[in-house]
């Protein structure tokens, strides 16, 4: 017999069934085991007893949204994070990207932009900056306006530049930001090569065709269905022969679209697509 769901699990469907009616974001499909940690948080932070009482707020106070938003994404990110994947991509994949002419790279759950600047910089070392597009897509607007400003405070820099150290960084990362005011900025012709736009891989299709996409520390917090929606649409966004990066707590290895992939690089998790 099936143990009857909690009343927090009755709650949180309800909740998320109104966020979406509301606001069109589908949280529907996300793993419960990391949604209950994050809720928990936010009934904290709002002051809610229940679940219940969060769902009324979410309807009924245009502020409340935007926040909870904040809590449900996990806007969190850092330049070259797991520097072997910036490595591989470096020694790996950009070498079989210079006999495009153009180069599309979409960078989906893009979040505060740390990963697109470090994709920037990498395609700027290689040579490749100027003929590339790097669609850098997210769902949470936060991000997106913090990503596409390129600023981020000082103090994160040191754990940023020894991260680019590691990932073969060619020179020094100070030579691609100015810094003021405790903060520093990144150029803006590494921004000028970016797109930053609104897509949900929860709900949107495929936009453009791209030699590479990296999605990072996203598809962890998916179930398995929305896994595969979103591999779905990176093979169909793919060249054949494209290269799709992960995370590192991510993998192909139970996705439905798995036959569509070789592994490239599997203890970094980059893929190529075979068909
Ligand atoms: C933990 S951050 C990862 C940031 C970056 N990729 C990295 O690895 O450093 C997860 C990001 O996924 C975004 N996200 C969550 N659900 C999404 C969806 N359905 N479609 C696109 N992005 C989504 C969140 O807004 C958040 O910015």
């Amino acid at each position: 017999m099936t143990e009857p769901p909690s009343d927090f699990d009755i709650e949180l469907r309800l909740l998320l069934e109104a966020i979406y009616l509301k606001y069109c974001y589908d949280f529907r499909s996300y793993s419960v085991a990391s949604l209950r940690r994050r809720v928990e948080q936010a009934l904290e932070k709002f002051g809610c007893r229940t679940l219940s009482q969060l769902q009324d707020r979410v309807l009924h106070e245009p502020s409340v949204m935007p926040a909870l938003l904040q809590y449900l994404t996990v806007p969190v990110s850092e330049m070259f994070r797991d520097p072997e994947y910036f490595l591989g991509l470096r020694r790996e994949v950009i070498p079989r990207l210079l006999t495009y002419p153009s180069i599309r790279v979409w960078v989906a759950g893009c979040s505060t932009g740390e990963e697109v600047y470090s994709i920037a910089i990498l395609l700027q070392e290689e040579g490749l900056l100027s003929r590339t597009t790097i669609y850098a897509t997210d769902i949470n607007p936060e991000a997106l306006r913090a990503a596409e400003a390129g600023v981020y405070p000082i103090d994160r820099v040191a754990g940023f530049s020894e991260s680019y150290r590691k990932s073969g960084g060619r020179g020094s990362l100070s030579d691609y930001y100015t810094a003021g005011y405790g903060a520093v900025v990144f150029d803006r012709a590494l921004r000028a090569r970016a797109a930053f736009s609104d897509h949900s891989l929860a709900t949107d299709g495929v936009f453009a065709e791209v030699q590479l996409v990296s999605c990072r520390n996203v598809l962890i917090y998916f179930d398995r269905d929305l896994q595969d929606r979103a591999v779905g649409l990176f093979r169909d966004a793919l060249v054949r022969r494209g290269f799709l990066g992960l995370g590192n707590r991510e993998s192909l290895r139970f996705s439905k679209h798995a036959d569509a992939f070789t592994e490239l690089l599997p203890e970094v998790r980059i893929y190529q697509r075979c068909s």
